[in-house]
């Protein structure tokens, strides 16, 4: 098993099984039920399996007051991004503390039971605030906050169905089957790389870097929601797939999806993003430039020097700090400040929207910049796609 430990020291498990199931079942017919969106529906998941340990549940009011404040539970493990359950005023008017409600997805399955503990509003701009660091409903993030509810519902979960993946189920794995495959491969040490991107060839630079000094890499996509203009998930997944057929050893890399929500929260997704990787079984966690962040709304080490205000105990996990990175043509490969002198007319940036412009047109950015295997699969998913996005 995996020598590293899980966030808070145990592995959440709140998926009911075998007989329990059958019982809780059977017993969520005669709930009240709450219908939730798919994002929660990911989130419920996301606890079940233990990949947000030490959750057990929905942050309750103390617990939920703690994140935001000072970006630790209330027992004083640290936990940056609030995950909470947002429901209609009305219908929380009606429940009670103590009372058990299942939580029914919009498709009218049962997804899991909610043992409700806590009960509160809450002061969304607030949450902004502290959160995204800014309440500019132009932010993804704060947008979707407010366009949930600001009555919130916490309490310990319990998972009776798991979503269905739709596409590359093979890829979908749980933290204890991460941690048994990674042991199983004789690695001490992995890397994880969130990404809500197509590996562009800084990635792939900055990913094996970290390959030198460590057993293994998991790349560790995240699936869930993401804004309308990011590359879809499916057609992202295929790209990994060439990329790693094409460029990389296959004993040396392991391909996982993680099915959660992106938040853009910048800074505070980062520890979020490093604690979950935890529990999934990394030592090493990858934070290049503005990692999780959306427009221009946070510095570009902001992430890097917030995870370095936590002390290397409180972690858990190592995390592995990057600078900006690029191809350098004087240099003739790729670089970053750290390593390269030369001006930058000499090395090949280019802007996402730009990108994305090009692959839109059918144009292969240069392979400095993207692989081509990459490039032809992100092409034609861009004529699969509506204009706008
Ligand atoms: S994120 O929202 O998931 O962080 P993205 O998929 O672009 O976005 O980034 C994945 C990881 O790669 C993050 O750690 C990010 O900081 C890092 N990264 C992305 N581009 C670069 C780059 N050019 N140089 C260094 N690090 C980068």
């Amino acid at each position: 098993m995996s020598s590293i430990n899980p966030h808070g020291g145990t592995l959440v498990n709140r998926i009911a099984a075998g007989e329990q199931r059958e019982r809780l079942l059977e017993e969520s017919l005669h709930l009240t039920s709450l219908t939730v969106d798919s994002w929660t529906v990911s989130d419920l998941d996301l606890i079940g399996v233990g990949a947000f340990s030490p959750l057990t549940g929905f942050l309750t009011e103390a617990d939920y007051n703690s994140v935001v404040e000072r970006m630790r539970l209330e027992n004083g493990i640290v936990w940056s991004i609030p995950i909470t359950l947002p429901i209609d005023e009305q219908a929380a008017a009606e429940l009670k503390i103590g009372q058990r409600v299942a939580l029914r997805g919009e498709d009218g399955i049962i997804y899991g039971l909610l043992d409700v503990e806590s009960l509160y509003a809450v002061d969304q701009r607030r949450e902004a605030v502290q959160v995204f660091k800014t309440d500019d409903l132009e932010h993804p993030g704060v947008k979707k906050l407010f366009s949930r509810s600001s009555t919130y519902v916490g309490g310990p979960i319990t998972v009776l169905n798991r979503p269905q993946p739709e596409k590359f189920g093979d890829f979908y794995f749980d933290p204890t089957d991460t941690r048994r495959l990674f042991a199983e491969k004789g690695w001490k040490t992995v890397v994880g790389f969130q990404t809500r991107n197509p590996v562009h060839r800084a990635h792939e630079f900055i990913q094996k870097c970290a390959m030198e000094i460590v057993d293994g890499l998991f790349l560790n996509p995240l699936v869930g929601e993401t804004k309308s203009d990011d590359v879809p998930a499916h057609v992202r997944m295929k790209s990994y797939l060439a990329l790693l057929e094409h460029y990389y050893p296959e004993s040396r890399t392991f391909l996982g999806v993680f099915p959660a929500a992106m938040r853009y929260a910048g800074p505070r997704e980062a520890i979020f993003h490093a604690l979950v990787r935890k529990n999934y079984g990394c030592t090493h966690f990858i934070v290049g430039r503005d990692h999780a962040g959306v427009g221009d709304y946070y510095g570009t080490y902001e992430a890097q020097d917030l995870l370095r205000t936590f002390s290397a105990e409180e972690l858990g996990i190592t995390p592995l700090y990057f600078e900006h990175s690029f191809f350098c043509k004087k240099c003739g490969n790729m670089a970053t400040s750290k390593t390269c002198p030369h001006d930058k007319s000499e090395h090949v940036a280019l802007s996402g929207t730009k990108v994305r412009e090009m692959l839109r047109g059918g144009i292969c950015p240069p392979p400095e910049f993207s692989r081509p295997e990459v490039a032809q699969i992100l092409i034609e998913g861009m004529q699969e796609q509506p204009a706008h996005s």
